[in-house]
């Protein structure tokens, strides 16, 4: 019997393999060059991707990172949740560096809009959480990024309290809808113990009016763009924000943000099917880390676990919060590609890892009645019962900011990567060896 297929689709997506900050940003800038329209497909400003160019560092949190490409189209798709008044300041911090920005930015109508009440229940919640827990069985907070992220993706899952980008363009509608929002909120920021004075939903009407009319020119239907986009032979490159250890569904939950930030968010948060994805690059440290509260089994709480912060400038894009450092989780990394459907994985700062006298590889884990387990536990739970088992591996001391291809690492820099490559049995297609775009070894 004969079936009809999609073919191979040209299609990217790049997608973080850890909790956070594996340098995605990186390589979605450098993947620009090879497509045509970059999406983000989740999350918000609780993002912050680094892209180094010739000495410039930029940090995007709602734009795509393929924005300092010319000639490339930049799509914020209706699964990402849009502080307009950030979207706006990125905006014009980019176009102050001659960026530029124009009919090259989408916004989806269909987004979900943060509004400044989220950022205060964001706040409220994790502080009434560490105080009233503290005494009990350790704090409830999560250590947010405190934008608001979850307080906005709670009213688009309540529906009749949302408010989508399309709806900044008409100023009546919005403002009918936040007379009622206003006193329910009112209400829940008071029971939360903020001290303030109600909200004034037709101030806030008017403020937020006049950002829709700044941002009318990009907001569009992003689902006919993109498809239209592909039918004209166009190629996408998905950007994920946030990663899959941080998904709302397959994550170590209840500390995950609140989005589907592993590929599996792409479809509903673009509207293109997942058969529209042909390559999917999981993007993962040399070593592992982690902001903000929750289950960390290999987390090195010593010098070793200091120095790789340092080496590392491991320090929030978004929050300026110094990240949880610790050894590579393979468990975890095989775990989440597996989720993401990762066909190959970029391998990113490899040259933190120089000048280790012994580096270690988490491959299973020990539970607290004895028993080993090589599968990830994707409850915070049971993976707060978790130790390590470790692999050891003898370091090197040479730099690797200078090498420009893999034959020329040091041998015990290729054994590391081999060892992944097969613990993982997928292609480690990329090292990341510098900052910068050009320090990154691409191929086999
Ligand atoms: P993202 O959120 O996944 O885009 O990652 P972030 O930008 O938050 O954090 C990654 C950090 O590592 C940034 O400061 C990047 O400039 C930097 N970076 C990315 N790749 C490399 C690499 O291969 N080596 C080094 N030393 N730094 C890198
Ligand atoms: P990028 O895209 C690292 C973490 C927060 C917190 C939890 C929930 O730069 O890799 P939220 O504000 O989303 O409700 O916070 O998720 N978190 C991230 N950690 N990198 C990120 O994004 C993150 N986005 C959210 O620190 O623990
Ligand atoms: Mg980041």
């Amino acid at each position: 019997m004969k079936y009809a297929t999609n073919g191979t689709s040209p299609n990217t997506a790049v997608v973080g393999l850890q909790w956070g900050d594996e340098g995605k940003g990186k390589i979605v800038d450098l993947l620009t060059a090879e497509h045509d329209v970059i999406v983000r497909y989740n999350g918000g400003a609780n993002a912050g991707h680094t892209v180094e160019v010739a000495g410039e560092r930029y940090a995007l949190h709602l734009i795509p990172s393929g924005i300092l490409n010319p000639g490339k189209r930049n799509v914020i798709g209706n699964g990402v949740v849009v502080d307009p008044e950030k979207l706006l300041e990125e905006i014009d911090r980019l176009r102050s560096r001659g960026v530029k920005i124009a009919e090259n930015l989408q916004v989806s109508d269909r987004a979900h809009v943060v509004m400044p009440y989220h950022k205060e229940q964001d706040a409220a919640l994790e502080e009434f959480l560490s105080n009233v827990a503290s005494s009990e069985r350790g704090s409830l907070a999560i250590g947010t990024t405190r934008r608001g992220i979850g307080p906005a993706y709670a009213d688009k899952i309540n529906r009749s309290t949302a408010i989508r980008m399309g709806d900044l363009l008409d100023a009546e509608y919005l403002r009918d809808r936040l007379r009622v929002i206003c006193r329910l909120r009112t209400a829940e920021l008071k029971a939360l113990g903020v001290q303030a004075p109600p909200l004034d939903p037709d101030a806030l009407a008017e403020r937020f009016a006049k950002l829709g009319d700044r941002l009318r020119p990009h907001i569009t239907d992003t689902v006919y763009a993109l498809h239209d986009s592909m039918r004209t032979g166009k190629t996408l490159l998905f950007e994920g924000a946030n990663a899959c250890l941080l998904d709302i569904d397959h994550g170590t939950y209840p500390y995950v943000t609140s989005s589907n930030c592993s590929t599996l968010g792409i479809p509903p948060g673009t509207g293109v099917p997942g058969n529209n994805i042909g390559r999917i690059l999981g993007i993962m440290k040399a070593y592992s880390s982690r902001v903000g509260a929750g289950p960390f089994p290999t987390e090195l709480l010593d010098e070793t676990g200091n120095l790789i912060r340092e080496k590392g400038r491991e320090y929030g894009t978004t929050t300026g919060r110094p990240r949880r450092t610790g050894w590579l989780d393979l468990v975890a990394v095989k775990y989440s590609s597996m989720v993401c459907g990762a066909t190959g994985v970029a391998c990113t700062l490899f040259d933190v890892l120089a000048g280790f006298d012994e580096l270690k590889i988490c491959t299973q884990y020990r539970m607290a009645d004895g028993s080993i387990v090589d599968r990830f536990l994707p409850d915070a739970r049971m993976l707060a019962k978790a130790t390590p088992i470790y692999t050891t591996f003898k370091g090197w001391t040479e730099e690797l900011r200078d090498v420009s291809d893999r034959k020329s690492l040091p041998i015990n820099a290729a054994k590391y990567l081999a060892f992944i490559e097969e613990y993982l049995g997928i292609p480690i297609e990329m090292v990341g060896v510098g900052p910068d775009r050009r320090h990154t070894l691409v191929g086999v």
